[in-house]
């Protein structure tokens, strides 16, 4: 059986001051009406009837509940009282799918990813499927087309029927290391998702991570409803270390595999990459809401609440919110988030 478990305890920064703490970016309809969560949604249909589990912060519960509602979703509503990244968060959902007895496999998907081809994902799940029944936790690999480092590579081993061994995992290295590895041609980007027999995951966290297994079992077998949702235990979550991953697991494990992925993905890291996936215009624009562009080439123009006029704009990122705008050279767009940081430290 498949598993979905969808990660929505993201707090993305990089598209201030579209997403905020209170408004992550999955929550937000960036490239149709649907927002990034209802979108993974959507995906599933096809791949699996089981009800997803939506991993989430507790202060985002109405948000995730009325996205459900609006595209009539069931789904298991986890709430983790504070952020500890992903490792604990796919742990609390192994177990809690290992309570029935079954060992499903846990198709773990990020809720604020964006992907063009959907047959092109579900062909690759049907391809990840034999390799993690055979007990590998499956990646999907992307080819990547620059040096990001904000991404984990991958090196391809062994073929396998579908894929290949993982022979690698180097999460997120720095600019020099990156640019070797595109260079070297042999590696694929993370896209962050995976196809994990629950069961194998967590041996592994066993192996690797024991206090952080220990306190994702007391959370879970301490987990009260509330209302629709199901709270995991306070106390045993917070003393649980915080991990992504990538870095506790997939980095450290030997039996992996990574199944190619073509399907027009893009993770929204980035005011850039959000001017990419929308299809920018033939004069490079990108536009949203009310806006008149004069003379203005590459850039992105988002008007949420007032009428957004540019002239004589190059390569630049003006977003207009009730509260805030803000206008960013196109080059600068991952700088926001040390933008927001320094915002937030200036009170
Ligand atoms: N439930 C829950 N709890 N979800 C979380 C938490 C948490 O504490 N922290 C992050 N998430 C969710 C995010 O909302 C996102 O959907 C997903 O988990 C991945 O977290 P990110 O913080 O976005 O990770 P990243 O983008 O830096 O890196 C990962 O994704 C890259 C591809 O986009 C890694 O897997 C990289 O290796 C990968 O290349
Ligand atoms: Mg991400």
């Amino acid at each position: 059986m498949i598993q979905p478990v969808i990660l929505s305890g993201g707090s993305g920064t990089r598209l201030w001051p579209l997403s905020r703490e209170q408004m992550p970016k999955q929550f937000l309809s960036l490239t149709a009406s649907q927002s990034l969560l209802q979108q993974t949604l959507s995906r599933l249909v096809g791949v699996t009837t089981a009800v997803p589990l939506l991993m989430g912060h507790h202060s985002h519960r109405f948000l995730m509940a009325e996205q459900l509602r609006e595209m009539e979703q069931a789904a298991t509503l986890v709430l983790e009282p504070e952020g500890r990244n992903t490792a604990p968060a796919i742990a609390c959902a192994a177990l809690l799918a290992r309570q029935s007895g079954d060992d499903p496999l846990l198709l773990v998907l990020p809720a604020d990813h964006v992907i063009g081809d959907v047959q092109a994902f579900q062909y690759s799940v049907s391809l990840a499927v034999p390799l993690a029944e055979a007990g590998y936790l499956v990646t999907f690999g992307v080819v990547p087309t620059q040096p990001e480092t904000g991404y984990g590579y991958i090196a391809c081993g062994d073929p396998l029927e579908g894929g290949h061994r993982l022979a690698a995992f180097i999460e997120k290295p720095d600019a020099r290391r990156a640019a070797e590895l595109v260079e070297n041609g042999g590696y694929l980007w993370n896209s962050g998702m995976f196809l994990l027999p629950a069961s194998r995951y967590l041996a592994e966290l066993e192996r690797l991570n024991p206090s952080m297994l220990e306190a994702c079992k007391a959370a879970v077998s301490g987990a009260h409803r509330d209302l629709d949702f199901l709270r995991l235990d306070e106390a045993a979550f917070r003393r649980c270390p915080a991990d992504s991953i990538d870095y506790a697991v997939m980095e450290h494990c030997d039996h992996a595999a990574v199944v190619p992925l073509a399907a027009q993905w893009s993770d929204i890291g980035s005011f850039d990459s959000l001017w990419a996936t929308l299809e920018p215009d033939a004069a490079g624009n990108a536009t949203k809401g009310d806006t008149w562009l004069t003379d203005t080439q590459d850039s992105l123009v988002f008007a949420e609440h007032r009428l957004v006029a540019t002239l004589g704009v190059q390569n630049h990122i003006v977003v207009e919110t009730s509260d805030s705008v803000l206008v960013a050279h196109r080059d600068q767009a991952q700088q926001v988030k040390q933008l927001v940081a320094a915002l937030s430290q200036a009170g």
